[in-house]
């Protein structure tokens, strides 16, 4: 059963709970900014993405409160003084991250409420926070208002000037993912932790062209044992194999199997174990069957 729902006709919490619990999980920009007078103010915002490269550019965006209407200081700031630095937040920090969104009054600074390192900015007058694995200099180029009502988004669109990066999450010269330890946001109070078994890796297919699902033989399509992620890795194959290579890899196997699903079961672990094209060889041979 689907429950299809128009938005306009349910509460903004209602709303509010089902977008963020769906569109999940959310990257974390910490975001440090300040007021005309200098005031430091640094917030979370997971309404958050990087939307281009060249220039690069960021966009990230503290609604208005659903409670009060309220605007958030940090879009107040950065009206004020169009700079932001949006620092990367991995797990070593989520706890005094979540702390510092607390609602302090306007002029509190949540790097001391939340005792992270204020480190001087070299491009713009916000500080970036010194525990993060990643800051971000930025101008703010523009701030769309979506809407005056609670709830209502503000998209600051920030451009980066300068990049930090700790060394301690570089190997070979290049950001490394697995020592990252990245957190993201969920619905609720969830958050979800970029690690261990929660990282995978698809062969991307950026130069090769896959056949596609709609290539692969009926019977493999139709198997009761083959998922939707089996059959898409399959797809992105660039051809089915020739009858030689079918019996080459049957040979190279030692083919316990009998029926065409304990095929497909065997298949399906040579899948996972992340050789397709051993895997699509001994599907074609059930083909036969
Ligand atoms: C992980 C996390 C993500 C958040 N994302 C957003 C967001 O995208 N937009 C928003 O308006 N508030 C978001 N909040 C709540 C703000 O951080 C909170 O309202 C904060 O007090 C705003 O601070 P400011 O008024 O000093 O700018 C988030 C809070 C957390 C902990």
């Amino acid at each position: 059963m689907i429950k299809t729902i128009d938005p306009s006709q349910i509460s903004q919490p209602d709303l509010h709970n089902i977008l963020l619990t769906a569109v999940a999980p959310r990257p974390i920009c910490f975001a440090s900014t300040v007021d005309k007078d200098g005031n430091v103010n640094l917030s979370p915002f997971s309404f958050f993405n990087v939307f281009s490269s060249n220039p690069p550019v960021m966009i990230f965006s503290p609604s208005r409160s659903g409670r009060d209407n309220t605007t958030k200081h940090s879009h107040q700031n950065v009206k004020e003084v169009p700079e932001v630095v949006i620092n990367i937040v991995n797990h070593d920090m989520v706890e005094q991250m979540s702390l510092s969104s607390t609602a302090y009054d306007k002029g509190v600074n949540e790097f001391v409420k939340a005792g992270f390192t204020q480190v001087p900015s070299e491009t713009v007058k916000p500080p970036r926070v010194g525990e993060a694995p990643v800051s971000f200099e930025c101008d703010v180029e523009q701030v769309i208002e979506l809407g005056q009502t609670p709830g209502a988004g503000n998209l600051i669109l920030a451009r980066v000037k300068l990049i930090h990066i700790n060394e301690a999450y570089v190997t070979e010269g290049i950001l490394d993912t697995e020592k990252l330890d990245l957190v993201g946001r969920m619905g609720g109070s969830w958050y979800v932790r970029a690690n261990n078994s929660a990282l995978f890796e698809i062969p991307k297919p950026i130069r090769t062209k896959g056949i596609g699902v709609d290539a692969l033989p009926e019977g493999i399509r139709q198997s009761g044992v083959l998922t939707g992620n089996n059959l898409g890795r399959l797809g992105n194959l660039e051809r089915l194999p020739s009858k030689e290579e079918v019996i080459e890899t049957l040979k190279s196997l030692d083919l316990k199997a009998t029926s065409k699903s304990e095929m497909h079961k065997m298949a399906q672990q040579i899948l996972e174990k992340g050789n397709t094209e051993q895997a699509m060889a001994l599907l074609m041979h059930a083909e036969t069957l």
